[in-house]
């Protein structure tokens, strides 16, 4: 313990961790397949001092302040975003209470992972003191706690592990993380159509329970072969293996091009992923099928798709630099740190 840590020293804390967007390589993570995201410049920042045998938070979101005490409430005993801080503190076990604000610079519920960039910064701010991969798991695990959706690693691991100017090659199987530098000559836009999602209430756990059913019949579906999938009697069960063999293949296919600045190659990726997301793994919705269909047809644009989980949040698009006003543009960006 250093003398920063001892019990009755106040400590501040600034913490902050980013949300993520997915280049593409999604619903593969949880049968230990391939993603590409890339941790934003906007995320969840935990500010406050650590003292006292309370965690005292206030969201600026909301105004609402949240007292919890140190030895732990469980996160069904608490409301909205107070479920987040019970689920981390229960987590963590933090030696000392924490007193401080919760702010963010990400839309909550676009599919920018603003949970999980609340999860990893709680976690640093009340003294998460293990690895980045335990950070990520650790914050995972308080998801599942929080809101009962079973995620995989993708979201907690970005929001850790992201480096700016990179996107970030994982592979769920292995934990292993590459970054792949972002060349020059392209832009990445997040587009958001407003309509908020809730993972909560949608379908992924169903959707996840579908693959490892499939997994039954045919083996991990990160070695499953085409043949294989194709042999799945039940049709549902067929759509939802293809998605996820195809959809690691095409993430090798994007990070390969990535490096290489073959933007037509990586575009062309990421519209076929959105096409399998709509069709085979059914996460997609009417309004991002037409923003996806309006942005083919636009000139400068090499690729979209809809990002992470589906049933409504945004769209990712790769285009020439100003070819598109919609949208922010993403500045890859660092993980989570304690900034002071
Ligand atoms: C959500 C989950 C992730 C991942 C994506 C879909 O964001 O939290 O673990 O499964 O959906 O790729």
């Amino acid at each position: 313990m250093t003398v920063a840590d001892a019990p009755g020293v106040s400590t501040m804390i600034h913490a902050f961790a980013p949300g993520r967007v997915n280049l593409i390589g999604d619903h593969t993570d949880y049968t230990g397949g391939l993603c590409l995201p890339i941790a934003l410049q906007w995320g969840t920042t935990v500010q406050g001092h650590r003292g006292g045998d309370r965690i005292v938070l206030t969201s600026t979101l909301d105004g609402a302040t949240l007292e919890l005490p140190l030895d732990g409430s469980r996160p069904e005993q608490v409301d909205g975003w107070g479920r987040y801080v019970a689920a981390v503190a229960h987590e963590v076990e933090p030696t000392r209470g924490f007193t401080g604000t919760i702010t963010t610079s990400l839309p909550v519920g676009a599919g920018l992972s603003s949970s999980a960039s609340l999860e990893v910064a709680l976690s640093l701010a009340f003294g998460h003191s293990g690895s980045p991969m335990e950070l990520a798991r650790s914050a995972q695990r308080a998801e599942f706690a929080a809101v009962g959706v079973p995620c995989g690693i993708m979201d907690q691991l970005a929001s850790v592990m992201g480096r700016a100017g990179h996107a970030l090659l994982i592979d769920c199987r292995t934990d292993e993380v590459v970054p792949v530098a972002i060349p020059d000559g392209a832009e990445i836009r997040i587009i958001d159509p407003g309509r908020p999602r809730t993972l909560a209430g949608s379908e992924y756990a169903e959707r996840r329970a579908a693959c490892a059913a499939a997994e039954v019949l045919v083996g991990s579906l990160r070695d499953a072969t085409l043949e294989a999938v194709e042999s799945i009697p039940d049709l549902v069960l067929r759509r939802r293996a293809r998605h996820v063999v195809t959809e690691n293949r095409r993430v090798l296919v994007a990070a390969r091009a990535l490096r290489d600045a073959d933007w037509a190659s990586i575009g062309a990726a990421m519209f076929a992923s959105h096409a399998s997301l709509r069709d085979d793994f059914e996460v997609s919705t009417p309004v991002l099928d037409e923003l996806v269909d309006t942005l083919a047809r636009t000139p400068g644009v090499h690729g979209a798709r809809l990002t992470g989980a589906g049933f409504g949040g945004c769209v990712v698009a790769l285009c020439e630099p100003g070819a598109l006003a919609d949208g922010s543009e993403v500045i890859a960006s660092d993980g989570a740190r304690i900034v002071h």
